[in-house]
């Protein structure tokens, strides 16, 4: 335990799920990169400043004058029903076919992993995630004890061989995976999406083993290369817990995201989400809904798409132009990330003090995996630098890259890897 938690005087008396929320020191290095002078990559910011500030603000206007005492007050748990109409549409925009009554809607998408766990995870149960994995996820699982099993991904996302291997092996010993975790599209943190292939794939594994998938899907509409698979939702509406998002296309801070599932799991979840904050706000989700069913919402998304294109390209060439032969990285068609990986005698945790000493930062690798793993690895945000700050950052981070090698090389780590 470390110094800094013995000062807390009310250790003894927090349930044991709280033991894996410890701050980190790594959390605690990234506080200070929201310094204006530090070039930040470690972030994971959707670029808000791309919204005209008139079409909210007419957006929010209408919301008032139509109803305002609607919009101060309670809603239902399940959320507002004409939101659920226009979410329908967000869906159908990925070839989903959904209907409101398949949704409810949530405080994003955290909320729905956050519930879905609840009502699943009992402690010792098992679940299956991609290795590296989405934080927020994982924190939110960790809280409730289950076993959580990690199976690697390629450039074509989760490998699905070892995925039944693991399966085979856990049925074997007589455990059953309640569901297996997947970010289907450019994954956080990764910038990985499956292929159309693996999607099939997985579908049939997650059959043969009777396990639900819950599929998270904040980034599916915001490729801008490439040609879009499939939802898992849209391939077995019965085995997919499907959680949107508005947060990536729209707003963050309005905090509204959704679930699609089947009936049954919606009802349990309700009552979930009814004893976490009774409802999603009204004037939010009211605000959202004049939004996507009157505004230029698609035309809103390419210009994001556009934005978004030339900062991975720029970051992308960047990272060809001072780190090559340093590191290798994975070339996302979507989302807000990419993967760098390291030779494997450096350790991204260890020389995170050092970049933010030369002015830049990222998120060490090894946060993103339930156990060991990714310690060589970084994840890096594009989303939200332009094109200037990514090639100084890029640059720094070489130089910090730079320097860890020599000194292993000088020290002999490397050989003993
Ligand atoms: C994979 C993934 N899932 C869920 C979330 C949470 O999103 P929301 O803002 O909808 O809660 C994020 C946010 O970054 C994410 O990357």
């Amino acid at each position: 335990m470390s110094p800094r938690f013995t000062l807390d005087p009310f250790i003894e008396q927090y349930a044991h799920r709280t033991s894996s929320m410890l701050s980190s020191q790594i959390r605690d290095l990234l506080a200070v990169t929201a310094r204006p002078d530090i070039i930040s990559m470690a972030g994971g910011l959707p670029f808000t400043q791309a919204f005209d500030p008139e079409v909210i603000l007419r957006t929010v206007r209408r919301v008032l004058e139509e109803d305002y005492a609607a919009a101060l007050q309670y809603g239902p748990t399940d959320g507002y029903a004409p939101l659920k109409h226009s979410l329908v549409e967000v869906m159908r925009e990925e070839g989903t076919v959904c209907f409101p009554e398949d949704i409810m809607i949530t405080n994003g998408a955290q909320q729905g992993l956050e519930i879905i766990t609840k009502i699943f995870i009992n402690p010792g149960d098992h679940i299956i995630v991609e290795a590296p994995s989405y934080v927020g996820a994982l924190n939110s699982f960790q809280s409730y004890q289950p076993r959580i099993h990690a199976v690697d991904m390629d450039e074509a996302g989760m490998i699905i061989d070892r995925l039944r291997v693991m399966l085979r092996e856990l049925d074997a010993g007589g455990n059953h995976v309640k569901f297996i975790y997947t970010i289907p599209n450019f994954q956080n943190p990764a910038g990985i999406t499956l292929s159309t292939e693996r999607r099939a794939q997985l579908i049939e594994a997650a059959r043969d083993y009777d396990c639900l998938i819950v599929e998270d899907n904040p980034y599916g509409l915001l490729r801008f290369e490439g040609t879009a698979g499939p939802t898992l939702r849209s391939m077995d509406r019965e085995r997919v817990i499907y959680l949107g998002t508005l947060s990536k296309i729209f707003s963050a801070g309005m905090r509204i995201g959704w679930i699609a599932a089947p009936h049954p799991i919606l009802n349990k979840l309700l009552l979930a989400k009814q004893s976490a904050d009774l409802c999603t706000s009204s004037f939010t989700q009211r605000i959202a809904h004049i939004y996507f069913s009157e505004e230029d919402w698609r035309g809103q998304v390419r210009r994001l798409l556009e934005i978004y294109r030339n900062r991975c390209h720029a970051m992308l060439s960047a990272m060809d132009e001072h780190l090559s032969g340093l590191a290798e990285w994975t070339r996302p068609e979507g989302g807000f990330f990419l993967w760098a990986s390291l030779p494997d005698y450096v350790n991204t945790s260890e020389m995170l003090a050092s970049a933010i000493g030369m002015k830049v930062a990222y998120v060490p690798g090894s946060g993103f995996f339930p156990g060991e793993g990714g310690e060589n690895c970084m994840r890096l945000n594009y989303s939200y630098a332009d094109d200037e700050m990514a090639e100084e950052g890029i640059k720094r981070l070489a130089k910090v890259i730079k320097r860890e090698v020599s000194l292993a090389k000088a020290l002999g780590l490397d050989k003993r890897s």
